[in-house]
């Protein structure tokens, strides 16, 4: 008994089994597979929960969660040239494409049952500015991306980042004065940002920038030019976090003073959160967004429990990072922590998650 506690929870061990190591797929182990009979139960009526975990197919059937392709979207970073793939040494196995290899590495993704990518640019320096100007450009890194995409895999949604932080000489999501980050001025460049992108194909728009007001005058831009079916992904509740560092090298994005606590959430609310969220649903979000995903998880429930709109969760560059390190040094057993900690996100109550994990969830979930 002693050996089988040891083997099981033993971090180096590298036979796994089924019982913790695999949670999500039915195995059947031929010794659980009959009812072998016990001595008889003495006394009272004992409740027997392991009933229902005797085998896998048992499980399976009454697994209340269940991962699918469907639910994930894949971050994918684009940079401008030819035949070019530049790794994110803090990100293993994440690519900075250009934008014809952004179109293979889209193809697989759709191939594996994906069924949305989310964009996000990396801007050379001499065209970033304090305004962001570089962000409505209709012939920027990113309009002509989603043109491309949308005329190579029609049917695979494209959802476009709404925020000034790629294309901001100040690293901020926002115009820069006296060290301020203005909220109106930002908010009128996030509209005409998300008209270009509309005009482009986008099917989603997804300001991510946690200024006040954006999605409202994102819904009146894009209704007023005729975008009604262009949704409007909301990054309702962003919390200014140290997760997203790995994030900021692959887009070279990172503030160049200061931090974004201005704008972005402080980790320790959740009423806010609900407030947050409250007003993008009254401004005209379709899906409301959580992020980061894994230390929010309560955050992820209580705004699943306060609409009934879809909700999104952000596995960020972070989570992902800690988790390919631990399994590089052999530490965890990496296809079972990422599966188990994507099933978290959505038992807590997200729909849809965002995961640099996309693909390698997928191939796994492959029946
Ligand atoms: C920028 C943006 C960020 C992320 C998505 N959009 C970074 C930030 O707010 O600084 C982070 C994503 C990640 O860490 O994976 N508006």
């Amino acid at each position: 008994m002693i050996i089988i506690i040891i083997a099981g929870f033993h971090p180096m061990s590298s036979t796994v089994t089924p019982s913790t190591s695999v949670p999500l797929q039915a195995t059947t182990d031929a010794a659980e597979a009959t009812v072998a009979p016990s001595a008889p139960a003495g006394g009272g009526q004992v409740h027997r929960p392991r009933r229902l975990r005797r085998t896998g197919t048992l499980r399976r059937m009454v697994r209340e969660t269940v991962l699918t392709a469907a639910d994930l979207i894949y971050p994918l970073f684009v940079m401008e040239g030819e035949g070019q793939k530049e790794a994110v040494p803090s990100m293993p196995n994440c690519f900075r494409y250009s934008l014809d290899l952004l179109l293979e590495e889209a193809k697989a993704v759709w191939e594996l049952g994906i069924g949305a990518i989310a964009l996000f640019p990396l801007i050379s320096h001499h065209l970033k500015d304090n305004a962001g100007t570089e962000s409505y450009n209709p012939e920027g890194l990113i309009p002509r991306a989603v043109r491309a995409l949308k005329q190579a895999l029609p049917d695979l949604l494209v959802i476009t980042d709404v925020a000034l932080d790629p294309y901001s000489s100040e690293g901020h999501d926002g115009i820069v004065q006296n060290g301020h980050i203005l909220n109106d001025e930002t908010v009128a460049v996030l509209a005409k940002q998300a008209l270009v992108q509309a005009a482009a194909g986008a099917d989603f728009v997804a300001p991510s920038d946690m200024m006040d007001g954006r999605v409202r005058e994102i819904r009146q831009a894009l209704d007023a030019e005729g975008w009604i079916n262009v949704g409007i992904l909301a990054y309702s509740a962003k919390y200014a976090s140290a997760y997203y560092g790995p994030f900021r090298d692959a887009l070279d994005s990172a503030p160049k003073f200061g931090d974004k606590k201005t704008y972005q959430m402080d980790a320790a609310n959740a009423r806010e959160a609900i407030k947050e969220v409250e007003l993008d649903i009254k401004e005209g979000a379709d899906i409301v967004m959580v992020k980061p995903a894994l230390a929010y998880l309560d955050v992820i429930c209580r705004i699943k429990q306060h609409t009934n709109l879809p909700v999104a969760a952000y596995n960020v560059s972070g989570e992902y990072a800690m988790v390919k390190a631990a399994a590089q040094q052999g530490w965890i057993d990496e296809k079972a922590v990422m599966l188990e900690t994507l099933t978290s996100m959505k038992r807590a109550g997200a729909d849809l998650i965002l995961t640099y994990f996309a693909k390698d969830a997928a191939l796994a979930l492959r029946p």
